[in-house]
């Protein structure tokens, strides 16, 4: 029998609606998808030449270091460096991973032992309690008392910790609500995890889609390098719409990169070279699509905010980052007489034909999570057609 690690592992709950739609479309139906975690938009052009230029490359076409192209290395600290303001991170603190995804299981693999607690902001992206099982430890969700949806503060954290608590997966901007944590709140959550000597996972794979003034606070411009317990998860996939290229990576403590470089010369070799090359652009090149991709969001977000905000039963303040929104809509399904956010989304892709994933995807029911980075023509429609069913 297939061994009990993989068994126990859940299929991606936010597919569950996914399919439905897909299915739908496929037999000819018209269906606005709130549902992708990716941008609409093509990868920037200079990105794509540069991989077909490096292709050709000989030394692109071999193997190359397990850790990832040096050049790449060098680039994803030089950006870290430039766009953080802590100018401490060096290409040895850097490992390429097939996305950010892999990236966090090199992470956990590297923190998770059998019987260890890890604390798990929820609500709470899918991909985090299903790895932090197989590694053999368990998820242990906290949400904020404070603000329903929002990442906790050191009081909701310091209410379930346990003398097991390895670990805390921090995510800020936040998949699924957007949601970021503000300067004070990293540095408190930071502090305490230090004081206690707990790892810290924190992924920042959102931290350039912000809508905020100044420089996004994060966990690893106070820490990274510096806190050995501290490994930051970012890439390309979401910044410049490059979520099928598969780079993103890890930063860490040179100890820490030695030993999921180890790993991961076992479980993947290296990264595409041909990926690696086009990421080696996105962060070297001009920074416009970028910025331009940014204001269309910003726009979306302000657009999806005010309509929501304006549905009898809906509660939605709007978030600093991402591309998602995360409304409380409670008593919306209540009037409609679903029985739960799950029914309200089936209803919607059913009757309304818009996909949008229920919050119990995110261990958070209540909540709707609808991501906005899709076509402003569909945008409108699928908005319209939300409106149309919950008033
Ligand atoms: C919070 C979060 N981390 C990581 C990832 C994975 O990104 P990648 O496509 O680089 O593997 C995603 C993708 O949806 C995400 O939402």
């Amino acid at each position: 029998m297939i061994s009990s690690r993989i068994r126990t592992i859940q299929p991606s709950a936010t597919l569950t609606v996914d399919a439905r739609a897909k299915a739908m479309r496929e037999a000819g139906i018209d269906v606005v998808s709130f549902a992708a975690g990716e941008p609409d938009f093509d990868t920037p052009t200079n990105v794509v030449e540069a991989a077909i230029r490096a292709a050709s490359e000989s030394r692109i076409q071999k193997y190359s270091p397990a850790a990832g192209l040096p050049e790449l290395r060098s680039a994803v600290a030089a950006d870290s460096n430039a766009t953080v303001g802590n100018h401490l991170i060096g290409a040895d603190n850097v490992l390429i991973a097939n996305g950010a995804k892999q990236a966090i299981f090199s992470a956990l693999a590297g923190i998770v032992e059998t019987g260890d607690e890890v604390l798990l902001p929820a609500p709470y992206w899918t991909t985090y309690p299903e790895l932090i099982g197989f590694f053999g430890g368990s998820a242990v969700p906290v949400s904020s008392s404070a603000t329903p949806g929002n990442l906790p503060s050191v009081a909701d954290l310091e209410g379930v910790v346990t003398d097991r608590t390895k670990a805390i997966v921090w995510c800020s901007p936040s998949n699924p609500s957007g949601a970021v944590a503000d300067a004070e709140h990293t540095r408190e959550v930071f502090d305490w995890a230090k004081e206690r000597e707990m790892w810290i996972l924190s992924d920042e794979i959102y931290r350039k889609l912000y809508y905020g003034t100044g420089t996004i606070p994060t966990m690893r411009a106070l820490g990274c390098p510096g806190y050995s317990r501290l490994v930051v998860v970012d890439g390309v996939s979401k910044t410049y719409s490059m979520t099928g290229w598969r780079v993103g990576w890890l930063l860490a403590d040179e100890e820490f990169i030695r030993g999921a470089a180890r790993l991961q010369s076992h479980m993947a070799s290296n990264v595409s070279n041909v990926a690696q090359a086009a990421a080696t652009a996105a962060l070297q090149g001009p920074q416009d699509a970028a910025k331009d991709m940014l204001e269309s969001f910003r726009h979306r977000r302000a657009l999806i905010t005010e309509v929501l905000q304006s549905i009898p039963g809906i509660r939605l303040t709007e978030p600093d980052g991402a591309f998602y929104v995360f409304p409380d809509v409670r008593d919306a399904a209540q009037r409609c007489g679903a029985a739960s956010t799950q029914d309200l989304a089936m209803r919607l892709v059913d009757e309304a034909r818009v996909a949008v994933v229920p919050g119990e995807a995110f261990g958070f029911s209540g909540h709707l999570r609808l991501s906005y980075a899709l076509a402003d023509n569909q945008l409108d429609a699928g908005l319209r057609r939300i409106v149309k069913a919950l008033t």
